[in-house]
């Protein structure tokens, strides 16, 4: 298939190329550089063989992403583009809205005039807010999201739910990220935090490169293993095959899915610490904190259903992810 991939320079989309590529299809990627950079290209090129058609084009010019869809004919899009700091999306919730949703309803009005029926969406976990129980299952529908970032989640889940029903011809896979961490073994493309990171993995790797003095544990008194927050942690490049299955699969049915993506296996925040001493070779200093404002205690998915309808399945576990986000960091500070 011939794949727009939005956003598909930044963390989840250049792994998502590279599997893409690699499983025989031909990608096009549309991004503005926002919170990535060119090199990423060369970088799939150098893993894959193959280097993307690559539009630097903000999704929010209509006139600008209608060229793209004018110049090449498209059998699906996957939907990555758009803004995820959560503790920004409350400070400057119109400039989350106005990329995540109105960028978004421009790519969903190209996508109708040029008849492209297949879509992936970037989802999360987020969208279940605290309102079920753990493990998270895909019938529990849509719970209170407590930030802007997480409600442009659950609106574009409306939005195109509301639009599958209008245009049967359509099919869209909304897909849920629980935790994604790691990188790729190459050690070529990963996650580069914009500033302080405010997610655990990315926290801990700076705390190993001396970037930072210790991780800032936020809790040790949640009913958990150890009192610390248990998430259900994905290696991105699992996360990367899973929407290769998504997208062949909106392509071969009708109609919209939601399906979480995770392990189904929850670790705790200490747990993921030691799996990081392990892969690089030394203690980690951290200091236990107040709880964090908004965190829940656990999070972890039901996995049934992405095993059922997309035959996917997990593959690296803890230790892997942090092998590999320990390599891509080290890499980074030879750069
Ligand atoms: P990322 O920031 O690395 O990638 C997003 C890419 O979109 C970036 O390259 C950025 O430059 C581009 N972009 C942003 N706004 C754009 C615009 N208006 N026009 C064109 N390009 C634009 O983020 P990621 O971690 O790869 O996340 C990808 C998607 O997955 C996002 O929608 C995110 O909300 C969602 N998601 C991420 C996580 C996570 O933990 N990383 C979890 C759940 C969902
Ligand atoms: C966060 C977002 C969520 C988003 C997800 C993307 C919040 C409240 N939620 O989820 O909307 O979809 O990232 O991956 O920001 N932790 C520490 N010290 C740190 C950082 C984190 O102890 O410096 C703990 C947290 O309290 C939590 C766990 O590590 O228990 C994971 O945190 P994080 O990586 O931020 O992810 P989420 O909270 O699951």
């Amino acid at each position: 298939m011939k794949i727009l991939v939005t956003g598909g320079t930044g963390y989840i989309g250049s792994h998502t190329c590279v599997e893409l590529i690699e499983a025989g299809h031909e990608v096009v990627i549309v991004d503005n550089l926002y919170n990535s950079s060119k090199g990423v290209l060369q970088k799939i090129e150098t893993i894959s063989g193959v280097l993307p058609k690559f539009y630097e084009t903000d999704i929010l010019d209509k006139e600008g992403l209608e060229k793209v869809f004018a110049e090449n004919k498209f059998d699906a899009v996957i939907h990555f583009a758009g803004y995820k700091a959560v503790g920004e999306s409350v400070a400057i919730p119109l400039t989350y809205y106005e990329n995540n949703i109105a960028g978004s309803i421009n790519l969903y009005q190209l996508m109708k005039k040029y008849e492209v029926r297949n879509l992936v969406f970037s989802s999360s976990a987020t969208v279940y807010g605290d309102d079920f129980e753990v493990p998270f299952k895909e019938e529990y529908g849509l719970g209170t999201t407590t930030n802007p970032y997480g409600t442009t989640k659950k609106m574009n889940e409306m939005i195109i739910t509301d639009m599958d029903k209008a245009e049967p011809e359509n099919s869209s896979v909304l897909l849920r990220y629980f935790n994604p961490i790691g990188a790729h073994s190459s050690g070529l493309i990963g996650e580069i935090p914009n500033g302080i990171p405010n997610n655990l993995v990315p926290y801990i790797a700076q705390v190993v490169s001396g970037q930072r003095d210790y991780l800032r544990v936020w809790g040790n008194d949640y009913d958990t293993v150890d009192g610390t927050g248990v998430r259900d942690y994905i290696h991105v490049v699992d996360l990367a095959k899973a929407h290769v299955k998504a997208i062949e699969y909106a392509a071969a049915h009708k109609g919209t899915e939601v399906i979480n993506i995770g392990t189904g296996k929850g670790y705790s925040v200490l747990e993921v610490l030691h799996a990081y001493e392990k892969a690089c070779g030394h203690s980690i200093p951290y200091k236990i904190m107040e709880r964090r404002p908004g965190d829940i205690a656990v999070c972890y998915a039901d996995t049934k259903k992405a095993e059922k309808l997309l035959g996917f399945k997990a593959q690296y576990d803890i230790e892997q992810m942090c092998k590999d986000s320990y390599n891509f960091t080290k890499k980074l500070e030879i750069e």
